[in-house]
């Protein structure tokens, strides 16, 4: 550990040894005599080393069961509250501490200042936009993974060979052909849009015979991207740090679910015939406001028709493709030139794990490898370093916390779970027909339910501003917690559904809360 919250203040690495410097003045050293104004010449003695441990054995126990209580506890609590001011003033204003607290103090302190007062995703009542709780086989594994602190890049060591199998492992639950270096994890999946997006970007001006690494985009053609209105804000994003711009973002054609491909080629056509380069075609496995997913195996054959590259935004979605009901929705995403995926999504793995897979691992070599000498190792490898495939350099251990979520559940396990939560969606849809006072904004496709309030009496003209007032109202009652958003531009809840224990029960309440509170709006407003 090298800083934590303390009651006193942000603690700069912690003494293990916490002992005081004259204790530690050994083996003929004199440094009552002021010789070494500082304690980092004296090696540690056995002794010295195994009360250090001692330490870290008896505040990890600490830690473990203060974190099992608290998630024993969850459950019958809020799912979330505001922080008591005093607390929040307190965190926001801790001192930097002059002087070391121990191990004990730090725990006592994160499990009596920090545990309780958290977003609120750990309780099966919390709804809010796509975060789920973490899985119990990873918060294990991440004390591992921060034990043995690897930069993951390169090397002969365990955490560089996980991440490969990891990577695999993902790229096999949703069915997504993958070949050794064709995708790495990320701190997310805007990360792993940039990435993804860096390759299309590199093999679109290669194409029309220019060197983006070299040159940049001075002088070069206008790429052209298409992206759904659905798309997630990530893509627009990374189109903007990528120089290519949002303007050069392109509607694709989209109507109830289905694509107008004419439409969409004649718009490619126009765009060419502009000078410009079409480049690069985005779909989404499911989108963030509605769960909706996009027809992508239309979307693959515009792309190959016209050599775009295909990208397919499967960061909360990709995995419903496990629901054997509507598995053959996703057809065409395993014809993607690049996938996103977010383990810390669907599958529970705690913040961050991202993952970005390619069809030719070379398009990303090409975008990102940068060999200095100080940093040669494996570089002559046949599939070579992570950071050849990224922009990370220096890269945590996600793989032993990903891999510890999949393999805690195998593969039945997880499509089982992505299943049922499926399933919740369609009976929370089935309550929100049945509740005169609430409508469906979209039929649910995967676990994201999207619906608005019309209380009882309340003008038409004030809908929108009580929908958009609602989720925090709701939140604040503590019962359940939802988000909201606009989607067919209108203010929207949406209501997405990812944790295990989250149960029928859970659906009842968000109705009985949202109806309650949008009455109370509409009464109050
Ligand atoms: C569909 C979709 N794409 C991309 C993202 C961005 O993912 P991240 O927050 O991991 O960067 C999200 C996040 O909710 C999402 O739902």
């Amino acid at each position: 550990m090298v800083v934590a919250i303390s009651s006193v203040g942000l603690v700069a690495k912690p003494r293990l040894h916490g002992s005081p410097v004259p204790e530690r003045s050994r083996g003929g050293s004199d440094r009552s005599h002021g010789i070494y104004a500082c304690d980092v010449s004296e090696p540690d003695t056995g002794a010295a080393r195994e009360g250090e441990l001692q330490a870290f054995r008896r505040a990890a126990h600490a830690l473990v069961d203060g974190v099992a209580n608290q998630l024993a506890a969850l459950p019958s609590r809020p799912v979330w509250q505001p922080l008591p001011d005093a607390l929040r003033e307190q965190l926001v204003d801790l001192p930097l501490p002059e002087r070391a607290a121990t191990l004990d103090d730090l725990v006592a302190t994160a499990l009596r200042d920090v545990l309780p007062h958290a977003m609120g995703n750990g309780h099966p009542a919390f709804f809010g936009w796509v975060n789920p709780p973490p899985s119990p086989a990873a918060v294990v594994a991440s004390l591992a993974a921060a034990a043995m602190n690897p930069s993951v890049v390169a090397g002969d060591h365990a955490d560089v060979h996980l991440e490969r199998a990891v990577v695999r492992w993902l790229a096999e639950l949703v069915g997504f052909p993958h070949a050794p270096g064709a995708g790495l994890l990320t701190s997310g999946a805007s990360a792993a849009t940039i990435v993804c997006f860096a390759g299309a970007r590199g093999r679109a001006l290669a194409e029309v015979g220019r060197d983006v690494r070299r040159d940049g985009l001075t002088g070069a053609p206008q790429l052209v991207a298409y992206v759904p209105a659905e798309a997630h804000s990530c893509v627009r994003r990374a189109l903007e740090l990528l120089g290519l711009g949002s303007g050069a973002m392109h509607e694709v054609p989209l109507d109830g679910g289905r694509l107008d491909a004419a439409a969409l080629r004649a718009s490619i056509a126009a765009d060419r015939a502009s000078g410009a380069v079409p480049a690069l075609l985005v779909g989404s496995a499911g989108t963030v406001n509605a769960g909706v997913i996009d027809p992508l195996d239309a979307l693959a054959d515009v792309a190959t028709a016209e050599g775009l590259w295909f990208h397919v935004d499967g960061a909360y979605g990709a995995f419903g493709v496990l629901d054997p009901a509507i598995a053959a929705r996703f057809r065409g995403m395993e014809r993607a030139d690049s996938l996103t995926l977010d383990p810390h999504k669907w599958l529970g793995v705690p913040v961050d794990a991202g993952c970005a897979l390619v069809r030719r691992s070379d398009d990303l070599r090409d975008a990102f490898s940068l060999i200095p000498p100080y940093l040669r190792q494996d570089a002559s490898a046949p599939v070579g370093t992570f950071a050849e495939y990224g922009f990370e350099q220096t890269r945590p251990f996600r793989a032993l916390k990903t891999w510890a979520t999949i393999a805690a559940r195998g593969r039945a396990g997880i499509a089982a779970q992505v299943a049922r939560a499926n399933g919740l969606a369609r009976e929370l849809a089935t309550l929100v027909e049945r509740e005169p006072e609430l409508e469906l904004a979209s039929a649910p496709e995967t676990s994201i339910v999207a619906f608005r309030a019309r209380p009882a009496g309340c003008p038409p003209s004030r809908l929108d501003d009580v929908n958009r007032a609602l989720p925090e109202a709701v939140q604040a009652r503590g019962r359940v917690f939802v988000t909201g958003t606009v989607f067919g531009g209108r203010e929207t809840l949406r209501a997405c559904i990812l944790h295990p224990d989250t149960g029928s029960d859970h659906l009842a309440t968000l109705v009985a809360e949202v109806v309650t509170t949008a009455r109370t709006l509409a009464a109050t407003g």
